[in-house]
């Protein structure tokens, strides 16, 4: 199958930065996969999606999203194609209710009014917002601000959506439900998805994982290896959840469970019991 994006020997550097922000990126991604990326702060994550999406020119090498070579010719055609959720909503809000907010990049489509308002109450219904749909962006929560852009960007149903740490405004319930939201449209739509997140509840939705460092991929690995390797973890940007870290620090404070757990009832149950027997 051939790649929905595919990048080579992608080099890009800052005005007045005296090193590249990415230095000879190859990445390829396959239609309808889930890719995270992952590293820490300063790695080139942003940066890669903002190439990709042409927002930032890069400096030499191919970008190539769904068969089109991005060029100053192509770039309107790929970004209608490509949709973005950045980290702070409040950046991206440009209408007076959260409903023409996110109807704005469909009038922009010119698509029917009529289309429109369904696809306007289908997205906000996704992200359960709904009941929102006339109060004014601003006066929303983060988390709620963060659903209203994540409604404006699945309201175009785009071919590729690019969250750039969209979930890290949300608590774990939040972040639990809008990764199980853009899932479900990934695979109803055939979605592409790449996400850059430090979160590890995110990195397992993924097909593969990037890991940038430095402005190179230092590997690019399937999530049972970076599971594999826990000690690593920090190394490439990602927070265990609170569950794990926990479970890690008292192994190193000597408490032996009888498992290991996912949740944190789980682990609550077996302290309790632990404490009984003390
Ligand atoms: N506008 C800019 N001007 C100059 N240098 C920049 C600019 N934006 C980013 N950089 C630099 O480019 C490198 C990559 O930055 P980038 O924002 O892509 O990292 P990131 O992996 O997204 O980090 P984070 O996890 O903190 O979001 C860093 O060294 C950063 O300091
Ligand atoms: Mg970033």
């Amino acid at each position: 199958m051939n790649p929905i994006i595919s990048l080579k020997d992608v080099t890009f550097t800052y005005d007045n930065a005296n090193k590249s922000a990415l230095n000879k990126i190859n990445l390829t991604v396959k239609p309808q996969q889930w890719v995270a990326i992952v590293g820490l702060n300063g790695s080139g994550k942003s940066t890669l999606a903002k190439l990709i999406n042409g927002i930032l020119p890069a400096d030499s090498g191919t970008i190539t999203v769904a068969g089109e070579k991005l060029t100053e010719q192509s770039l309107w055609n790929i970004r209608r194609k490509i949709g973005i959720i950045f980290q702070n909503p409040d950046h991206q809000f440009v209408g007076a209710t959260v409903e023409d907010d996110v109807a704005f990049g469909l009038e922009n489509q010119n698509m029917p009014r009529k289309q429109m308002v369904q696809r306007v109450a289908w997205a906000l219904d996704q992200v359960q917002m709904s009941a929102f749909k006339n109060k004014a962006p601003q006066t929303l929560s983060g988390g709620q601000k963060q659903r209203v852009a994540i409604a404006g960007v699945i309201a175009l149903q785009p071919q590729i959506i690019i969250m750039d740490e969209s979930t890290s405004m949300l608590d774990p319930n939040g972040r639990r439900d809008i990764l199980k939201i853009i899932r479900k449209l990934q695979q109803q739509l055939g979605i592409t998805i790449l996400s850059i997140t430090h979160d590890l509840s995110e990195i397992v939705e993924a097909d593969q994982v990037v890991i940038l460092k430095r402005g190179i991929i230092e590997k690019t690995a399937t999530v049972a290896e970076i599971f594999a390797d826990p000690t690593r973890l920090t190394a490439w940007g990602l927070r265990p959840p609170f569950t794990q870290r926990l479970q890690l620090s008292l192994l190193q404070a000597g408490v032996l469970l009888t498992k290991k757990y996912q949740t944190k009832q789980g682990l609550a149950d077996e302290l309790w019991q632990l404490r009984s027997k003390m």
